[in-house]
């Protein structure tokens, strides 16, 4: 029923018109857009689903941080056009682009989100994983892309340092 596409310079404007229209007005304001700012998605993980008509119905992005200085993905926005949500479209999006992060050899993903709805991918509260305030801690979840990815990394979520890549900040 949807086709899931990667997304291109072209569904830029068109997928911020969904978040838009999806999520409260300020999103931009939250402190996980500081973590954004100048830099680029991760490439290969940014998705969009089209209905039969070519409607885009949702849309994922994931940008790189750093937690106590390990390499990290910082999961959404994510969002599902509201005739569409409930659908299972989020949790294909989801799903799909966390695949892609393991095949590109990312180990660990996390987000700012509700647990009852994040839960179902293996997310769960990251202790000792910081975001600026106000966010609230029980929102920081993290999940594992290879087993024991997040035990004994903690710390605060920093921004990811221009023109570096994860086998550089692992090493
Ligand atoms: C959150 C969102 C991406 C989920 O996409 P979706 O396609 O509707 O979700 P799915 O179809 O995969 O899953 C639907 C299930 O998730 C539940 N769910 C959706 N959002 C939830 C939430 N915030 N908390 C708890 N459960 C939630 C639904 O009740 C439904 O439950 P059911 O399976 O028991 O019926 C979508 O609702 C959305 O765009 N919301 C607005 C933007 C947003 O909040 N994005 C996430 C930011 S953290």
């Amino acid at each position: 029923m949807f086709r899931v596409q990667d997304e291109t310079q072209a569904d830029w404007w068109e997928v911020e018109a969904l978040y838009d229209l999806c999520f409260a007005p300020g999103r931009e304001a939250l402190s996980s857009y500081r973590l954004r700012d100048g830099i680029d998605p991760v490439a290969g993980m940014s998705l969009t689903a089209r209905d039969p008509q070519e409607i885009l119905a949702g849309a994922i992005r994931h940008w790189p941080v750093r937690v106590g200085g390990r390499p990290a993905l910082l999961l959404g926005p994510v969002a599902v056009h509201p005739t569409h949500q409930g659908e299972g479209l989020g949790a294909l999006l989801i799903q799909e682009s966390l695949a892609r992060g393991a095949e590109l050899g990312w180990e660990r993903v996390m987000l700012v989100g509700d647990r009852p709805y994040y839960a179902r991918f293996g997310f769960d509260v990251l202790v000792g994983v910081t975001m600026p305030p106000p966010t609230n801690p029980q929102r920081v979840l993290g999940a594992d892309l290879v087993p024991g990815a997040w035990e004994g990394v903690s710390g605060p979520v920093e921004r990811w340092p221009v023109h570096r890549t994860p086998v550089e900040l692992d090493g």
